[in-house]
């Protein structure tokens, strides 16, 4: 429990700072902040992170990055985790450019469920965006859906001006594949220009245009598991849609119930707001599972109550460092 009674029983442990893809909303344009890799956790660190973690109540374990695909040792960090007693859940946030070669050994590993950033179809869009080719994220949604993962979506960070006009042909080849697609208000992590207010597109209405195409049937909270979103099924496309709206949705913060470690071992409480203790000496050098597992739950009370995002909120570690 935190300081506010929610129950934290996810953790989001980014593995890597680096990343393939060049996402406008993630990296400050010409980046050149990489930590050098000595820096990152290495997998009997995250092992033992992650039992520690489970012991006081963490369910729920999702690698993240930069692109955690980058990580030549994913799969051993995969089955490290995947092995735990208690672990509920184990899933992966990639942007899939990767993942067309290895769906299957991570699936193999012990790898659950797999999340792939997709912000538009068509490759124009999409280049501006990431820097990169749909093409690749696209097989590899196809590989994560014939490795059998339990779960396979989609992710799509809303830009207005920029992928408007994606939302719906995503909505289409997401309700075709049968996995559902999350529309994500954009966050002030990153100093970019597209963070602009007049890029900011509300999840409100992307909901209300698809409200014109369709209609929205709410499915019950929930579900999917245990992230943010709010899910709608599409009556007619069959589609099913969730909206994760973290600037405009009121109390968004009151049933948080995550952390993230980033990849040189800080523990952030939460993504909005620059609270971060240090958890690598812990591991690394005084390496008792009692030094964690007081760090873990230092982190758990300093959880504020809600993300800074509408406070002037001045970012400063990129996403890509900060974890996905
Ligand atoms: N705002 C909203 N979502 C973001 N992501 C990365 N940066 C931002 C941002 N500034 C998303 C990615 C990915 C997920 C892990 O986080 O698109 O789907
Ligand atoms: Fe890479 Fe993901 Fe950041 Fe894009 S959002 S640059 S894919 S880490």
């Amino acid at each position: 429990m935190d300081a506010f009674g929610r129950k934290i029983d996810y953790l989001r442990i980014s593995v890597t700072d680096r990343c393939n893809e060049r996402c406008v909303y993630c990296l400050p344009e010409g980046y050149r902040g990489w930590q050098p890799r000595a820096e990152h956790l290495e997998v009997a660190e995250l092992e033992q992170l992650a039992r520690v973690a489970t012991e006081l109540g963490v369910r729920k374990f999702r690698l993240t990055g930069g692109e955690p695909l980058l990580r030549r040792d994913l799969p051993e960090i995969v089955s490290a985790i995947a092995k735990l007693p208690g672990v509920e859940s184990l899933g992966l946030s990639t942007n899939g450019t990767r993942l067309a070669s290895c769906a299957g050994s991570l699936r193999l590993a012990g790898l659950r469920t797999v999340n792939v950033s997709l912000d538009a179809l068509n490759p124009a869009v999409y280049r501006r965006i990431t820097g990169g080719n749909p093409q690749a994220a696209l097989d590899g949604v196809r590989a994560a859906l014939a490795a059998g993962f339990e779960c396979v979506k989609l992710n799509c960070v809303l830009m207005r001006g920029v992928n408007e006009a994606e939302i719906w042909p995503l909505v289409l080849y997401a309700g075709e594949l049968g996995v559902p697609l999350r529309l994500i208000e954009l966050m002030p992590v990153t100093t970019s220009t597209v963070l602009d207010e007049s890029n900011f597109l509300p999840v409100s209405e992307a909901m209300q245009r698809l409200g014109e195409r369709d209609e929205l049937v709410a499915l019950p909270e929930r579900h999917f598991g245990w992230g943010p979103a709010r899910y709608y099924r599409l009556r007619h496309t069959g589609a099913v849609v969730g909206f994760i709206g973290a600037l405009t949705t009121p109390h968004f913060c009151d049933t948080c119930n995550k952390m993230r470690l980033t990849a040189d071992g800080k523990i952030r409480p939460c993504l909005g707001d620059h609270g971060e203790l240090d958890l690598r000496p812990s591991l690394r050098q005084v390496r008792s599972d009692d030094a964690v597992r007081e760090m873990l739950l230092l982190a758990m009370a300093r959880k504020p109550r809600e993300h800074q995002f509408r406070n002037q909120y001045q970012p400063c570690r990129p996403m890509t460092a900060i974890g996905g």
